[in-house]
Formats: structure tokens, C-alpha cells, sequence
């Protein structure tokens, strides 16, 4: 088979690595892949967003299956554009990809539908919302409604933060027409899960949880970013929590998207909120998320590409999908310095030789001439996978420890809060 990825970052590298165990996989290209990826499919020069263009090189190069991993891609209705050129494809369509396309959206079928998430307020008059803010108790979130690069959260400790917040997202635009529309909403409090979940519309079938670091340095401190590194299982997603999850929010929400016509196949990624009154839904996002996908896809022991063609096909309830429950992982991200903020490209990038149970997964890269060198934010992400946590993050660190890359940085505490957390320490 002749497979197409779409994407370019660590999260797409773990998906082809993964897809390439299944022996009738003979080529994979990654549209646009990075300098990493190029080791391991056949990366073309189209961007993610370029619709048109993505289609045509799919007809043209007879795609056999395609996965579209980013968020742009599904919103803008990728999924829909090939099948109607006949190619199966992984990911939602345009219609339920607006469960993460507008938070607006989301927010008002978890009200209609019960499903728990935080009290909100939905705003497109720049002036009512100032008023509102006037009067609401702090701390506050504000998020724009659409797609923002993972940036259109503000947790405001204050009015004259809130009031700056509402001016920069609806006034000033600085997400663009993503923040025509803002949600305010409740400040939830208790640890973060991250659950991936593969799903037809009939059958949900949760993956290993996981839990990612955002804020750019170490006890969380610093800007937010896309990740910085992530541990899996979840030692706060307890069997209970999970039972919860699946019957106070996986199943309705699945339920709700059928009702509302907007039937959902693909990865769906619910980012929970564990408070005392129980697990509430911080976030949906419609694609696997990254970097939760780097420490997911390792320990999971049924080949990929056949769930992902269950899921196509409708057929998800007739497989059974099993990850190594006796295993963890951790994932550490290597950073340019700087970022998120801006930062140098250009160094070059000596990677080792991955032993077993290591893999590395390349992001912000490029290929110079013969040379790897850091072309982004976040660079790589060092994967180990071990029999406990504590080891898994050992390893993780002892094989950053040997990846040679000037001008960078990582965190050292991924997984030390989870380790805190679980019963191992
Ligand atoms: P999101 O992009 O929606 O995942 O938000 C980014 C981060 O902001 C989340 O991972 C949380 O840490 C935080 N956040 C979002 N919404 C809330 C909320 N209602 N209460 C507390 N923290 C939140
Ligand atoms: N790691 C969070 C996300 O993929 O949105």
C-alpha cells in the first residue's frame, strides 16, 4: 500500500514509524514531513493547508490511504475533499471537525448534551465582554473561539489582564478572524489528562491517558507552548476517573455529535480537567495530539493502520485494540532557545544511534546539503519506554543526554509530578 500522512512535526514521525510495522506498507509520504521524517518516508514540499494541491498529488501519486494529522488540514475540510476523489482517509470530516474549529461550538453542545466542562459566557461585542469582566471572580479564562496555534488561552489573574486579553484576541486581532467569537469561562482547578481516543461514531476506544507539560520551563513556569514533554499512562486517570470519563463524557460526546449530525471518525483528543467535583472537559481536539501521540503510539501493541482503517470503515467494534499496560512512557522535548518566543535556526543536529526501547522523534528540522539542522521551535522529542515510569524517565533523559544540538534547551521535571503522583515512588 501507498500511504499519505499529512503534517510535519514529532507527532507525524511517531504515526509513520508506527505505520511502517505493517509489512504491506511499501511507501509513505509526508506532505510536508521535515529533514527527521525524510528518514523514514518520502517527504514533498506541500504544505498542510494547501488543499488543492494535497488532493491533486494524492490522485496523481493513486494514494492507497491517506491520515491527515494537524488541525488546519481537518477544519478546512481536507478529509472531505479526498474521499470525494475516492481516497479512504483517517481523520474527521469538515462537519464534526468543528468540535476543536470552534470552541464556541463545543462549548454549547456540552451545555445541551450535560456533558461536564466549565460555566461560560459566549461573546462577539468586544464592549458587552469588558462589561462582563467587570464583575466576574478571577482568576478567569479567555480563549478564542477558533484555531490559534495553541495560543488562544488566556488565564486572567485580573481586570486589567482580562480587559487586555479580550482587546488584543477581539479588537486587535492577533488571531485573526479566529477571535471574532471569545468564550469566557469558570478557572477549573486539579491535574490535567490528556485522552486520546479512537473512534467510528459507534464505538469509542479510549488510548493509554497521558499528561503533557505546556509552559515552557521547569515547576511550569514560563510562557505556554505546544508541549514541552509528556509521560503516559497518567497516574491521575485512576480506573474510577476513567470509568467516569467514559460514561459522563467519552459516550455522550460521541452521542452528541451523531444527534447534532455531525457524526465524528477519527482520533478524537479530550483534554480533562480532574476537579473535586469530578473529570470536566478543559478542551476537544478533533487530531492526536502532540506531543501526547510520541508517548501513546509506542505503547501501543495493535498494528495502527489496521485500527485506523476499522475506524474508516466503520468497523472499529470488531477490533480489538490493546496497548502494553505494563509499560510507561516519557517523552522529552529538545527546544531552540527562546522558544516560544522567537529563536535562531540553522545548527546542526547530531543525533545517536536510538537503542531498544528509544526512539527519536524529529520535529523542527531541515535537511542542509547532508546536514540535520534545527529549523524550529521545538526541535525533537527523546522517547524512552521502560517498565516503570521512573525508568522510562531516566532513560528519556539519559538519551537527551546524547543527542549533540548547540543553541537549545529542554526541560529537566517531565514526568516528576506524575512520579510524585504515583504509587512507584
Ligand atoms: P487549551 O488550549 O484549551 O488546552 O488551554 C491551554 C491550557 O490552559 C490548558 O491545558 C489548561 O492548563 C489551561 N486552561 C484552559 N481552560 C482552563 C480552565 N477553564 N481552567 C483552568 N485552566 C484552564
Ligand atoms: N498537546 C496538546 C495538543 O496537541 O493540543
Amino acid at each position: 500500500m501507498e500511504i499519505m500522512v499529512v503534517g510535519g512535526g514529532g507527532r507525524e514521525h511517531a504515526i509513520i514509524r508506527k505505520l511502517k510495522e505493517n509489512p504491506k506498507v511499501n511507501k509513505i509520504y509526508c506532505l510536508p514531513g521535515n529533514g527527521g521524517i525524510a528518514q523514514d518516508a518520502v517527504c514533498v514540499n506541500i504544505g498542510a493547508k494547501e488543499i488543492d494541491k494535497i488532493v491533486s498529488f494524492a490522485v496523481e501519486n493513486k494514494i492507497d490511504y491517506a491520515v491527515v494529522a494537524p488541525d488546519d488540514p481537518l477544519v478546512l475540510g481536507l478529509v472531505d475533499e479526498l474521499e470525494k476523489v475516492g481516497i479512504p482517509s483517517f481523520g474527521p470530516n469538515k462537519r464534526a471537525a468543528i468540535i476543536e474549529g470552534s470552541k464556541a461550538f463545543s462549548k454549547n453542545m456540552m451545555k445541551k448534551y450535560g456533558i461536564p466542562t466549565a460555566d461560560y459566557e459566549i461573546f462577539t461585542d468586544p464592549i458587552k465582554a469588558l462589561e462582563y469582566v467587570k464583575t466576574t471572580s478571577y482568576p478567569t479564562v479567555i480563549k478564542a473561539d477558533g484555531l490559534a496555534l495553541g495560543k488562544g488561552v488566556i488565564i486572567a489573574e485580573d481586570y486589567e489582564t482580562a480587559k487586555s486579553a479580550i482587546e488584543s484576541i477581539m479588537v486587535d486581532k492577533t488571531f485573526g478572524d479566529s477571535g471574532k467569537t471569545i468564550v469566557i469561562e469558570q478557572f477549573l482547578v486539579g491535574p490535567e489528562v490528556s485522552v486520546l481516543s479512537f473512534t467510528d461514531g459507534k464505538t469509542i476506544v479510549p488510548m493509554i491517558s497521558s499528561m503533557d507539560h505546556k509552559r515552557a520551563h521547569d515547576n511550569d513556569e514560563g510562557l505556554n507552548t505546544g508541549g514541552m514533554g509528556t509521560i503516559a499512562p497518567n497516574p491521575y486517570y485512576t480506573k474510577e476517573v476513567a470509568k467516569r470519563c467514559m460514561d459522563e463524557i467519552f459516550l455522550p460526546t460521541i452521542d452528541a455529535m451523531n444527534k447534532e449530525g455531525r457524526t465524528f471518525k477519527g482520533c478524537l483528543y479530550f483534554g480533562l480537567m480532574i476537579t473535586a467535583d469530578g473529570p470536566k472537559v478543559i478542551e476537544y481536539n478533533c487530531r492526536f495530539g502532540d506531543p501526547e501521540t510520541q508517548v501513546v503510539l509506542p505503547l501501543l501493541k495493535t498494528d495502527l493502520l489496521s485500527v485506523m482503517m476499522a475506524v474508516t470503515e466503520g468497523r472499529l467494534g470488531e477490533m480489538n485494540v490493546s496497548f502494553c499496560e505494563d509499560k510507561s512512557a516519557c517523552c522529552v522535548i529538545v527546544a531552540s532557545n527562546g522558544y516560544p518566543s522567537s529563536y535562531k535556526k540553522g545548527f546542526e543536529i547530531h543525533l545517536p544511534k536510538e537503542n531498544a526501547n528509544e526512539i527519536i522523534y524529529v520535529a523542527g528540522a531541515a535537511q542542509n546539503e547532508d546536514k540535520l539542522v534545527t529549523s524550529g521551535g521545538r526541535i525533537l522529542g527523546a522517547v524512552s519506554t521502560a517498565g516503570s515510569l521512573k525508568e522510562a524517565i531516566n532513560n528519556a533523559y539519559k538519551l537527551v543526554e546524547r543527542i549533540k544540538i548547540d543553541n537549545t534547551f529542554y526541560r529537566k521535571d517531565i514526568g516528576q509530578r506524575a512520579l510524585a503522583a504515583s504509587k512507584e515512588n
